[in-house]
């Protein structure tokens, strides 16, 4: 197939498209180079002998969009390209939403132009509401607490309005839930510019000695040791997932969703214990005040992904570790 990438630049998209080209898709790349940098374009052609197409466009502007599809047959979209800053996103909701909604419309729009008719979404489990009862599958109830989350949510909403006015247009709704990780080439991964605000991006800095220690956002939570717990998945186990989702266009059903996690619920105090264990570096922490709009626990129920995508991780926390830290030692 000819797929196109938003976003393919980027931590997942980058990711994702080292698994296209791997299993014989032909791709092609829009990313405005936001949050990522031509680097990884360079890297991605010498990692596997190709010369990518790549349009450095603003997905904002329709008319630069455009000649992507006027240039391009495409057969199949994985949209990643977005804003992902939680915080951020509750101090300018303006620019969340202009972003995240706008580009997905102006996609939208072409698409239907063009009449592309498939799409892979990447959603996230923050659209689930806070529940009890874990672990979450895909038809437990939705909501949102910030405006990154409810973009998402939006977005959903959308791709699903448009799925059930036209029968032949197939969705895919991945939610995923915490990537970590990196390439075990180490040539590709996250890039954190500034202080980062999550966990292993945190952790990898006090690794390096340029932070000095881990803030462990409370201990005092209804868990298994009191941190918070998180389904974390590797990033190429997450980008894996989209090759078998291009399956699901061909299910009866025109929209599917799945969660992409592991299944498994790991808390902060265990992230340490296994970063120090797979890296032989001490990480020192102390434990703080909970940070707002943090949940206790979360997991996924990954059921559905495995039965109907026959999608299961192949990568454990240690390999996790082990790759987020060779990639930040030789990179960031
Ligand atoms: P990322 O920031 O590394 O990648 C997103 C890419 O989109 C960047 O390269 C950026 O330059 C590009 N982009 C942003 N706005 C654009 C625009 N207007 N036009 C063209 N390109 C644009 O993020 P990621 O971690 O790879 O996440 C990919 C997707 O997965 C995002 O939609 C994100 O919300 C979603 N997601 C990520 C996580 C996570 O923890 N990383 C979790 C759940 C969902
Ligand atoms: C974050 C996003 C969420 C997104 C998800 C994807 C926020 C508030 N939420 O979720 O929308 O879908 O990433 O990966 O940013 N922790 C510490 N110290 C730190 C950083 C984190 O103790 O310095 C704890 C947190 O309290 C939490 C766990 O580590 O219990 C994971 O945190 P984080 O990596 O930020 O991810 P989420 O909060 O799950």
């Amino acid at each position: 197939m000819n797929i196109l990438i938003t976003g393919g630049l980027g931590y997942i998209g980058s990711h994702t498209v080292i698994e296209c080209i791997s299993n014989n898709h032909n791709v092609i790349i829009v990313d405005n180079l936001y949050n990522s940098s031509i680097e990884v374009l360079h890297r991605l052609n010498k990692f596997l002998n190709k010369d990518i197409k790549f349009y450095r466009t603003d997905m904002q502007n329709i008319v630069d969009f455009e000649k992507v599809f006027i240039e391009n047959k495409i057969d199949a979209v994985i949209h990643f390209a977005g804003y992902k800053a939680v915080g951020e996103s509750v101090k300018k909701p303006l620019k969340y939403y202009d972003n995240n909604i706008g580009i997905t419309i102006n996609l939208l729009k072409l698409m239907e132009k063009y009449n592309v008719k498939k799409i892979i979404f990447s959603s996230s489990a923050t659209v689930y509401k806070e529940s009890e009862i874990l672990p979450l599958t895909e038809n437990m109830p939705l909501g949102v607490t910030n405006p990154y989350g409810r973009s998402k949510l939006i977005i959903e909403d959308i791709l699903q309005d448009i799925a059930h006015a036209d029968n032949e247009f197939k969705v895919v709704i991945l939610r995923y839930f915490n990537p970590i990780g990196a390439h075990p080439c180490g040539m590709f991964g996250e890039e954190n510019n500034g202080i980062p605000n999550n966990l292993m991006p945190y952790i990898v800095k006090v690794a390096k000695g340029e932070l000095e220690y881990l803030r462990v956002f409370g201990d005092d939570y209804n868990t298994k040791d009191g941190t918070g717990v998180r389904d974390y998945i590797h990033v190429v186990d997450l980008a894996a997932a989209h090759i078998k989702a291009i399956k699901a266009f061909d299910f009866e059903s025109n929209v599917n969703i799945y969660n992409i996690g592991t299944g498994k619920g790991y808390s902060v105090l265990e992230i340490i214990n296994n970063f120090e264990k797979a890296t032989g570096i001490k990480i020192p922490y102390k434990v703080v005040e909970r940070r707002g709009g943090d949940i206790g626990e979360y997991y996924a129920d990954s059921q559905k992904a495995k039965k109907e995508l026959n999608f299961e991780t192949k990568y454990g926390i240690l390999e996790m570790c082990t790759d987020a830290w060779n990639y930040e030692k030789g990179n960031n």
